[in-house]
């Protein structure tokens, strides 16, 4: 019989780059000539967030962000590996195959892939996820099979997946990503398929919350920290049902589109009747993303 839990992180690049680059984001925004005038003056920004930049531009505030992940400085990155460096990582093809099986077999057109494009490196959400969950360089003993979710939807391909200007902002939408519900839904089948199996399995939601860049209606200033804040509050009371009242577009106004990774881990964790046994929630007005950590057992 499997034994499943769920795990919840982040894979903030910034953790691993040396130096202080957690305010990038927010500076960007403050040079974005279309900011209305008012909100550059830090007097006009929410009180926390001024909390936060007064003083030294955030510098206090970032480093303590960066002390509350549990992150260390170092060079070239912050574990001293540079480009040259392979990091192996064992894949799990038999595990893919079982779940692309179970899931197909209930209803959702997975797409399954033998390997990843050879011009380009393993994604930033999976590699960054697998280094956070080493952080001391123990070593990652586990096979990995990444299953990734179009968490780019209506807004985020036309601004080519970064942080974009207002004027570069053109109204343009793209298909929408899967809405909340549904990922929910296809977090219950990876988790029925993996309580069919017979492995031990980790289902892991690898994303920041709220993303300041993403953020229009903040003028990109800072995440939706009331949302995250609700969402969480909601993680904690077991409040399934507030998240798939979600709708999509909720989702991709809030700045949340990565969250679509926490939807399915919200679903799988409800079918395999997972309780949320740990959790921490980092906040930040000032560092783009909130930060939330939770182990479900
Ligand atoms: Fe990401």
């Amino acid at each position: 019989m499997a034994e499943v839990i769920g795990l919840g992180l982040t894979h903030y690049p910034a953790l691993s780059r040396p130096g202080n680059t957690f305010t990038r984001a927010l500076k960007f925004a403050l040079e974005d000539p279309a900011l209305p005038a008012e909100l550059r003056s830090v007097e006009n920004w929410p009180a926390e967030m001024q909390e936060e930049w007064s003083g030294d531009e955030g510098l206090a505030a970032t480093e303590r962000h960066r002390a509350d992940v549990e992150t260390y400085a170092d060079d070239p990155n912050v574990w001293g590996e540079t480009s040259a460096d392979i990091v192996k990582v064992q894949g799990a093809p038999e595990a893919g195959r079982w779940i692309a099986q179970h899931v197909i077999d209930a209803g959702f057109d997975l797409a399954y892939s033998y390997k990843i494009r050879d011009d380009r490196k393993f994604p930033h959400a999976f590699i960054h996820t697998v280094s956070y969950l080493d952080m001391a360089r123990d070593g990652f003993p586990f096979r990995l099979l990444p299953i990734a979710v179009n968490c780019y939807g209506k807004y985020v391909i036309a601004r080519r997946g970064g942080m974009r200007g207002f004027a570069e902002i053109t109204g343009e939408v793209d298909p929408p990503a899967p809405s909340p519900q549904r990922c929910m839904d296809l977090g219950g089948a990876i988790a029925r398929a993996a309580m069919d199996s017979p492995w031990r399995v980790a289902m892991v939601a690898s994303s920041s919350w709220s993303h300041a860049f993403l953020h229009d209606r903040a003028w990109h200033l800072h995440p939706d920290v009331e949302t995250d804040r609700a969402l969480y509050k909601a993680l904690q009371e077991g409040d399934v049902d507030a998240w798939r009242r979600r709708s999509a577009d909720d989702v991709a106004l809030s700045g949340q589109q990565e969250m679509l990774n926490w939807y399915c881990l919200l679903g799988a964790a409800e079918e395999a009747g997972l309780k949320l046994n740990w959790s921490q929630f980092v906040e930040t007005w000032i560092c783009n993303s909130n930060k939330v950590f939770a182990v479900l057992d």
